[in-house]
């Protein structure tokens, strides 16, 4: 695991080349993205190399990591609303290309066909991760298990405390996701991991350098073989 620390703007424009190199090599990528607030730098990044036409999305396929159960794609608060609007919307991509697990139809089958589709396109070429204060990837919370696929996850209180401030209230914001599962992440043939801010410093370090132990989804990563973290100074703190 590759640890580079520099400021939230350098690690966007860092992550955003490393795209750009992949997109050159393979128009075709199939690339797993995440939403929260941590991506959006490097989303704005994207946009102004697609704009400049020094990279393009037009062959690309992606898969985002997880979505809200019970949030249809345009609710504001639903991750198919915040890609369209923070990414795919200003980029060459075609719409069909982007896959957000779907909020309303939870079923197990459903969250396996989404495993079977990434496999049937390829395999994800670059899987995309923030992590969660409490060392989440995706919606896979401290203590579930490293087999899983795509489910339905229970979201534990801390990351609806969390995610609550981009709802009106606590009671608004959903109790489930279906989430792309620990296994399907560490299939991904490379990962880049974002952390920023002061909240994330303990996961950090834990995924970094702490055991590998479900109390620390993010530690499994240590044993993925390409896998380089982003992390501004703030989270990088305790490494
Ligand atoms: C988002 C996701 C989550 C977030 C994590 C950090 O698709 O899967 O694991 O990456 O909760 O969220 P932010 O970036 O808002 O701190």
């Amino acid at each position: 695991m590759k640890l580079i620390c520099d400021t939230v703007e350098s690690c966007a424009r860092l992550a955003a080349a490393r795209y750009q190199r992949l997109l050159n090599e393979k128009p075709d990528a199939v690339l797993g993205l995440a939403t929260g607030s941590t991506p959006e730098p490097l989303y704005r990044e994207l946009i102004r190399l697609n704009k400049a036409g020094a990279l393009s999305f037009a062959r690309a396929a992606t898969y985002n990591l997880d979505e809200y159960v019970g949030l249809r794609g345009d609710h504001p608060q639903s991750y198919r609303y915040f890609m369209d609007d923070r990414l795919f919307d200003h980029v060459d991509i075609k719409k069909e290309n982007t896959h957000v697990p779907d909020g309303l139809h939870t079923t197990a089958e459903n969250a396996a066909d989404y495993d079977q589709a990434i496999a049937a396109a390829g395999g994800i070429d670059l899987q995309l991760l923030g992590i969660g204060p409490n060392g989440h990837i995706g919606f896979n919370e401290p203590g579930g298990p490293w087999n899983s696929r795509t489910h339905i996850a229970d979201l534990s209180d801390s990351t609806r405390q969390a995610n609550k401030r981009f709802f009106s209230s606590i009671d608004d914001v959903p109790t489930q996701a279906i989430s792309m599962g620990i296994m399907t992440i560490m299939h991904a043939r490379s990962i880049l991991v974002l952390a920023f801010g002061p909240a994330k410093a303990q996961a950090v370090a834990a995924m970094v350098k702490g055991p590998v132990d479900p109390a620390c989804p993010a530690s499994i990563l240590q044993l993925h073989p390409d896998v380089t973290v982003f992390a501004d100074e703030e989270a990088a703190a305790l490494v």
